[in-house]
């Protein structure tokens, strides 16, 4: 059951760190701060999923690689639980782009680029609420 003023977010580990057998490691970082897994599979998407996910890019000119690149190998996509869920996973995740990313980060410290930059993480409750039932229609 889930405690009042917790929240729920939604991560996925992207393909480029699954590769590199990284998912337990960022794992952890999410569990030492409190957020707790509530939800986790292992899933290959199909182009059709991962162009339903991020539809609000669909306009972007990132978006046919974003969409390629998230079809290229299994994804880890993770429900998380805890105060200020969304807003403490974001800044654990770090900037976008890891070169901006703050050291410590799971982008800083694992990211490879724009596009693989290891995590995706919900951006507002709203999102986390859509982005969650996307995963674990269980869980909303
Ligand atoms: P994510 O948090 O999964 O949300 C959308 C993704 O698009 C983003 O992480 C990046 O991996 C990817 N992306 C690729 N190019 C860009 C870009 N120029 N700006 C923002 N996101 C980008």
């Amino acid at each position: 059951m889930r405690c009042r003023g917790l929240e729920r977010t939604l991560i996925i580990v992207k393909p480029d760190a699954v590769g590199r057998r990284l998912t337990g490691r960022i794992l952890s970082l999410f569990e030492e701060n409190d957020l707790r897994i509530v939800g986790v599979k292992m899933v290959r998407l199909s182009e059709e999923q991962a162009g339903e996910f991020y539809a609000v890019h669909k306009d972007k000119e990132f978006y046919d690689n974003l969409v390629s690149y998230m079809t290229s190998g299994e994804c880890v996509p993770v429900a998380l639980e805890g105060a200020s869920a969304v807003a403490r996973v974001r800044s654990l995740c770090g900037d976008t782009d890891p070169s901006k990313a703050e050291k410590g980060t799971v982008r800083a410290s694992y990211g490879l680029s724009i596009t693989m930059n290891s995590i995706h993480a919900s951006d507002s409750p709203d999102t986390a609420r859509r982005e969650v039932g996307f995963f674990f229609p269980d869980l909303v």
